[in-house]
């Protein structure tokens, strides 16, 4: 799936950004719950490598428990990193906060070296109900300041202890085509930059094999967890739409409606707690995703002819092109 989403000021925040972490102790980059990897700005990955981070696996409520949990370990075993799940109904998260960012930068802290965090995270991840919490009664804004960007804003959670609240910020280029379709899933992209019913295969792909019960359930389809894994999407989304009563004249299913209802259905919980990638799901779409990259770099710049760049091993896992069909 091919999105255009970075916009030209984009880059002016990505400048903004590169001065900020230069007087920055620890990065908290907020992830959805339900699709940790995929929610992970590489372009952030890459001007705050240099940091502690702590990932806040945020919307854990609408999560699978058991695989937030590996996503925890997961970034728990990193060097330099701390992760803990986050959701809205934390009415006091602060204190989780920041013992983890004193826990990765300990030096710092006191009146003489407080210690300055910066925020960051894709557009809809729940950071403004997050800071918004955090904000509370104590905590006051203290504006913006001059020379980084205007829309930066510090916010103070203790008298040492600093927020710095970044816009969201995109990258220029999905590499892993899976993380695409969860973006688009998860309501993270805006409509008009994918296809509702490429989306809701892609979702049903996942669904069926990873959560049969659940699509059974919501959709009353009668079948065993085996004969749902076994289904093809199209008959999966035709049975979703005559069930959800999503009918065209003449009786037949109108898939472009049963698409938008089975995509709000998982946006709103009603299908149940999905995770749509685990650490090892997303580590093979990634590896597969940067080795198609490389080839598609290695082919523009002629470099294949001059045998520097052996052509990327095809994995099992890696991405199929096989909605170009439909
Ligand atoms: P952003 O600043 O990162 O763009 O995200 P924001 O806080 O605006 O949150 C985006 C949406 O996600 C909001 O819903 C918000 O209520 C919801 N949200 C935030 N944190 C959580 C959470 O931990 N769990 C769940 N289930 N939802 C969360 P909305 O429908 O866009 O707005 P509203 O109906 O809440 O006004």
């Amino acid at each position: 799936m091919s999105i255009q989403w970075f916009p030209g000021h984009m880059h002016l925040t990505r400048k903004a950004i590169a001065e900020r972490v230069k007087a920055i102790d620890v990065v908290v980059e907020m992830l959805d719950a339900r699709l940790p990897g995929s929610s992970a700005n590489p372009l952030m990955a890459e001007l705050t490598s240099s940091r502690p981070t702590l990932k806040v696996l945020n919307k854990q409520d609408m999560a699978d428990p058991e695989r937030t949990a590996l996503w925890l370990a997961h970034y728990n075993a990193q060097p330099q990193t701390r992760a803990l799940g986050l959701d809205a109904s934390h009415t006091a998260p602060a204190r989780a906060l920041i013992d983890a960012c004193f826990e990765l930068a300990p030096l710092r802290g006191g009146m003489v070296k407080p210690m300055r965090v910066l925020i960051c995270g894709i557009p809809n991840v729940g950071k403004s109900t997050l800071i918004n919490t955090l904000k509370g009664k104590r905590a006051a804004k203290t504006g913006d300041e001059a020379g980084v960007t205007r829309s930066e804003s510090r916010i103070a959670l203790a008298d040492d202890f600093y927020l710095y609240d970044t816009p969201g910020m995109l990258w220029p280029r999905i590499v892993v085509p899976e993380s695409g379709f969860n973006l688009a899933a998860s309501g993270a992209v805006g409509r008009n930059a994918y296809d509702d019913k490429e989306v809701a295969w892609e979702l049903l792909a996942k669904l069926k094999t990873d959560y049969p019960r659940l699509l059974d359930a919501r959709y009353q389809l009668g079948l065993s967890s085996e004969a749902v894994a076994a289904a093809a999407e199209e008959d999966l989304l035709d049975a979703i739409g005559r069930q959800r009563g999503a009918l065209a004249a003449g009786g037949k299913v109108n898939g472009q409606k049963a698409a938008e209802l089975l995509i709000a259905d998982f946006r709103a919980l009603h299908i149940g707690r999905i995770t749509l990638e685990t650490p090892a799901q997303f580590d093979t779409w990634l590896r597969a995703g940067l080795a198609a990259d490389r080839e598609s770099d290695a082919r523009k710049h002629g470099l294949r002819e001059k045998g520097h760049i052996k052509p990327a091993k095809k994995t099992s896992a890696a991405p199929t092109p096989k909605r170009a069909a439909r």
